[in-house]
């Protein structure tokens, strides 16, 4: 059983300097899901993961993921991604861009580098997706049976027979299920941030979408202000494990924190004229690295958090996310099924991924930049 937050009433935090420094005073902490027997599926897995624990046990788990990750080779990620998405839109036939690439190709191309043979790869990004619905809580209905089965699917791939060590599972399954939900929705409003920038070009598709999805804009500032702009990962919460204060008022112990990354993203405090799409804030020159420094350490974006546990995935996701978009930057946006319908995001409080977006034409042929 996971310990829920206690009941008292939410505070929201808009701020980017208040948002900030909560993530960075050791006073509030993630809601803590307590240990669990092995073959308890997703109970077992909250119970061992970074993402749920606090402190020195937090500190050591955090470690093995960063180590894990930092061994991996971003350029051999970013080109797999690429290699992988290039080869699904082959052809120029209309592609659903979510429901065949955003999540199977970062999902697919990770885990084959993190251990998982080769012939396990879609049966391993089925089970992520299962985990990954049934991680966060509360779960979605139905997602729970489902999640405590793929557990036993990572297991069996990552052991190849044998019983995998825990510790190895647990941060293999925890960095391929954040992997999963927040690097499509990264991929998915990149293509409609692109696609909504002015073209000149007549493209009779809904809602000011642009069909010209060619890049004006080096990836990694498309990127970088994406995760700004139309952030993935929304909202994250703390609790006050004592009195304290947030956003210059009182906070009793046992309080939640509702952290706006996305608010705080547009805090006109930080970033001038802050709900503009503006690639060109994260050309190199354009700005102070003090202040954009990755994790949101200076001044910068909090898409990827910050403080005591920011995304340790940044790399990581940044390289996958980069190979897929480059992959796609030579077709068109060809909008969702219907021309006259809006883009649609799946139902979620936290996370903005797109439900939907069809790509087709011509198919690339330069390898990633
Ligand atoms: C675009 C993609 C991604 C975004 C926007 C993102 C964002 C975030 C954010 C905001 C947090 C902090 C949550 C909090 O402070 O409460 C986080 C935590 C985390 N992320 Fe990511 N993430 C992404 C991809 C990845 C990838 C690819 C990995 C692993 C390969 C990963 C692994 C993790 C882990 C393990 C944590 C928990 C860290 C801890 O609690 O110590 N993420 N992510």
């Amino acid at each position: 059983m996971t310990v829920d937050p206690p009941a008292v009433p939410e505070r929201r935090l808009i701020r980017h300097a208040d948002v900030r420094s909560v993530l960075a005073d050791p006073r509030f902490l993630v809601p803590a899901a307590p240990a669990a027997r092995p073959g308890m599926g997703m109970a077992w897995l909250r119970g061992a993961v970074s993402r749920f624990s606090n402190g020195a046990e937090h500190g050591r788990r955090r470690a093995r993921v960063t180590g894990m990750l930092g061994a991996l080779d971003p350029v051999r990620l970013r080109r797999e991604a690429f290699e992988r998405t290039g080869a699904e839109l082959a052809g120029g036939a209309r592609v659903d861009v979510m429901a065949r690439i955003a999540r199977r190709v970062p999902v697919g191309v990770l885990a084959t580098r993190l251990g998982v043979p080769e012939d396990r790869r879609e049966e391993v990004v089925a089970a992520v997706t299962a985990m990954a619905a049934a991680y966060h809580l509360p779960p979605a209905s139905g997602a729970a049976p489902a999640g405590d089965a793929a557990v036993g699917v990572l297991a069996a791939a990552l052991g190849d027979g044998e019983r995998p060590e825990p510790g190895l599972l647990a941060a293999v399954a925890g960095a391929l299920i954040q992997a999963c939900d927040a690097t499509a929705g990264l991929v998915g409003n990149t293509l409609v941030a692109v696609a909504r920038l002015p073209s000149g070009l007549p493209s009779g598709l809904p809602s000011g979408l642009s069909a010209d999805l060619s890049a004006r804009w080096p990836v990694e500032a498309l990127l970088a202000e994406t995760l700004r702009w139309d952030p993935p990962v929304r909202l994250t919460r703390r609790v006050a494990a004592e009195d304290a204060t947030a956003g210059g008022v009182r906070v009793p112990a046992g309080a939640v924190l509702l952290l706006d990354l996305a608010a705080a993203n547009r805090d006109p405090d930080v970033f001038p004229d802050p709900d503009r799409f503006d690639p060109g804030r994260f050309l190199p020159g354009c700005f102070d690295p003090g202040r954009f420094e990755p994790g949101g350490g200076g001044g910068g974006p909090l898409g990827f958090g910050s403080g005591i546990r920011p995304c340790p995935g940044e790399r990581t996701a940044l390289a996958l996310t980069a190979g897929v978009v480059e992959a796609t930057l030579a077709h068109r946006l060809a909008g969702p099924p219907n021309p006259h319908e809006q883009i649609s995001y799946e139902p979620s409080p936290n996370l903005r991924i797109p439900a939907r977006l069809y790509l087709e034409g011509a198919a690339t042929t330069e390898g990633p930049r």
